[in-house]
């Protein structure tokens, strides 16, 4: 399904991911790609103008108009597995957070989503997909999926996307896709080698500090109840920490809805 890829070189310095990114036209998903094809080095970034199989969580698909949205995935191999997943999940998510800041507007406001989205004036506009392959005690293979709805007008964020928007259909501006990701992965980088010298905690901190329905009414669907409560904390192992008035739950995998208020 994928054409022929060529190479786009980044104004990048950094220490783990590759300036050198390699481009598709078309292919079928950045992530599946990734995660089969052998002979890249870690820190790579593949990055597709169009996706014609996308993969969001639960394998929903990620659909986005050729050239309008950033797709890219990167590769890091060989990690200890004592560093959980979805900490890549939150250090990706506090690297897209941080590289669009300064390109947003402060009169527009950026939050982070349990567990892997990133809104603005709280509608999606990224999503984060970690995918792994395990080796003993290490992940061999982890590839972070990042989709970026940039340019795509109001329009086509109608029915089941009516929770979603992009940078141009809440701002009225329109953004330079290279740009974007040439301040996401500097970000990235950056949090990477937080990760390696200080630790995790910064990470969770940080992502902590940038979501702002932790206090506040949620629904949360598990796939199988409903349960609503007041959305109260981030587990140690990431999970969300709902108390509904009778007891705490915490979940790990399910899709939240924050409310205003109590319903
Ligand atoms: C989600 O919110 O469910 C996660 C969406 C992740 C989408 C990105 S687009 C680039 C990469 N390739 C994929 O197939 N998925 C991720």
């Amino acid at each position: 399904m994928e054409q022929d890829s060529d190479r786009i070189s980044l104004k990048l310095k950094t220490r783990f991911i590759k300036p050198k990114i390699v481009r598709f036209p078309i292919i079928d998903s950045t992530n599946s790609y990734l995660m089969n094809a052998h002979s890249y080095k870690p820190g790579t970034v593949v990055l597709a103008d169009y996706q014609t199989a996308g993969r969001g969580r639960f394998g929903r698909s990620w659909v986005s108009p050729p050239e309008e949205a950033l797709l890219f995935s990167i590769l890091l191999t060989d990690l200890k597995q004592e560093i959980p997943l979805y900490i890549y999940t939150f250090l990706a998510a506090v690297g897209v957070y941080d590289g669009l800041k300064p390109l947003i507007s402060g009169k527009f406001k950026l939050s982070l989503k349990w567990p892997n989205d990133i809104l603005l004036n709280n509608k999606k506009v990224c999503g984060i997909l970690v995918q792994s392959k395990t080796s003993g005690s290490v992940f061999s293979r982890l590839v972070i999926g990042i989709g970026l709805n940039i340019n795509q007008p109001e329009e086509f964020f109608k029915g089941e996307l009516q929770h979603a928007a992009s940078l141009y259909s809440k701002t009225g501006k329109r953004f330079d896709r290279i740009l974007v990701l040439t301040n996401i992965l500097r970000n990235i980088d950056q949090q990477l080698t937080i990760l390696r010298e200080k630790g995790e905690k910064i990470i969770f901190n940080k992502w902590k500090n940038a979501c702002d329905s932790i206090g506040r009414p949620v629904v949360v669907d598990d796939g199988e109840r409903i349960h609503k409560g007041i959305f109260e904390d981030i587990s140690e192992n990431g999970g969300l920490v709902l108390n509904t008035g009778a007891k705490k739950v915490i979940f790990h995998a399910a899709d939240v809805t924050i409310l205003k208020r109590i319903q």
